[in-house]
């Protein structure tokens, strides 16, 4: 079993190319060192995850990221000073001190200065930046509490863990990737991953410094935000959107459209409840954002581990708006084997 460890044992770690587990504002990473391929490839075996995913480099001093760039310009600058440290990733054009194994062969990386002081301390002290996805298996519920990632990583003792307690934010940091344009007042933005930081905040950010914003569709590449299923949790999670709540014919369709799905999605494995479905688990989450973000995944994780439970049913509440709901949404919707409309 992965286990908890100081924080003079996580560098050693970190320095002798092994991953570690660290704590973020956001959700907990696999951290390892990015100047390394022999450690990097160890985040991609230990959570079975495929090498066309690329993974963000961690930061904890703006030199380290202007050197990972290959310009660094005044949009990156203006938000890197406004959000950092904090739970926003920016995508930019890298230099060669990224490798294709972080970016996936892509010419960009995705940089961020995480808000947690742990995590802070663990890039300082082992000298490098650190490129780290959430640490959970490919396609499942990503950690907020050490127990989290201890549990989910119980086949690796070699994997040490920093207790950082739980994280605030409770889900993924936004994603934006920055794109130049022939006028340097001017900039592309592209939202690859909504999170706790609104496209609105970062638009009006930038307008005030003068720049020209304006948002297109990503193409191409798919941040994880793109991957059909993401977040799932050990057993199937249902999303009711009708006034129907849990009832006889309710639970027989459910049964009859999980038995008619794929066993994959995406490389992700889909999970079957055991059939014939006769107990269903009505989850919630509080009404305010702020607080649902925050229990989120322990919240998928903690009613998944009913033995009794067969699927998880959450009942969507009406009149869910704001950009924190919509960042709730895009995972639970990522994370759900059926949405009933
Ligand atoms: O809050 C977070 O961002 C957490 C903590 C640990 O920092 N990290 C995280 O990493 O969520 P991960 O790997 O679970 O999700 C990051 C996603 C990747 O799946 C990838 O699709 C996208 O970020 N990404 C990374 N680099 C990219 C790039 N160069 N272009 C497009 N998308 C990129
Ligand atoms: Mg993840």
């Amino acid at each position: 079993m992965a286990k908890q460890v100081s924080m003079n044992h996580a560098v050693e770690l970190i320095q002798s190319g092994f991953p570690v587990g660290m704590p973020t504002e956001t959700v907990y990473g696999l951290a390892a060192r990015i100047d390394q391929d022999q450690a990097l490839k160890k985040i991609f075996n230990y959570k079975k995850r495929p090498l066309f995913d690329p993974l963000i480099v961690h930061i904890a001093e703006i030199e380290q990221a202007q050197k990972l760039a290959k310009n660094w310009d005044s949009a990156t600058q203006i938000l890197a000073n406004k959000f950092w440290p904090g739970p926003l990733t920016l995508v930019i054009e890298k230099s060669n001190l990224v490798s294709d194994l972080i970016s996936s062969g892509l010419t960009t990386v995705g940089i961020r200065w995480p808000g947690h002081k742990l995590a802070q301390q663990l890039i300082l002290e082992a000298g490098i930046p650190l490129a780290a996805p959430s640490a959970n298996r490919f396609g499942k519920t990503s950690p907020t509490k050490i127990e989290h990632v201890l549990t989910e990583f119980t086949d690796l003792p070699e994997l040490g863990v920093l207790d950082g307690g739980p994280c605030q934010g409770g889900i993924e940091s936004t994603i934006v990737k920055i794109n130049e344009t022939a006028d340097p007042q001017k900039f592309q933005l592209s939202l690859l991953r909504k999170g706790l930081i609104s496209s609105d905040q970062i638009e009006s950010s930038l307008k005030s410094e003068g720049l020209d914003i304006t948002w297109v569709q990503a193409s191409g590449i798919q941040a994880p935000g793109q991957i059909k299923h993401h977040y799932m949790p050990a057993i199937p999670l249902i999303i009711n959107r009708r006034r129907q709540k849990n009832s006889y014919s309710l639970s027989s369709e459910i049964e009859k459209r999980l038995l008619e799905m794929p066993t994959h999605i995406d490389e992700v494995e889909l999970i079957r409840p055991r059939f014939p479905i006769t107990r269903i688990k009505e989850i919630n989450f509080s009404l305010d954002p702020e607080l649902a973000a925050r229990e989120l995944y322990s919240e998928l994780r903690r009613s998944s581990e009913d033995n009794q439970a067969q699927i998880l049913l959450w009942q969507q509440p009406e009149n869910l708006s704001g950009f924190l709901w919509d960042s709730i949404l895009e995972r639970l919707e990522k994370a759900a084997s059926l949405i009933l409309e």
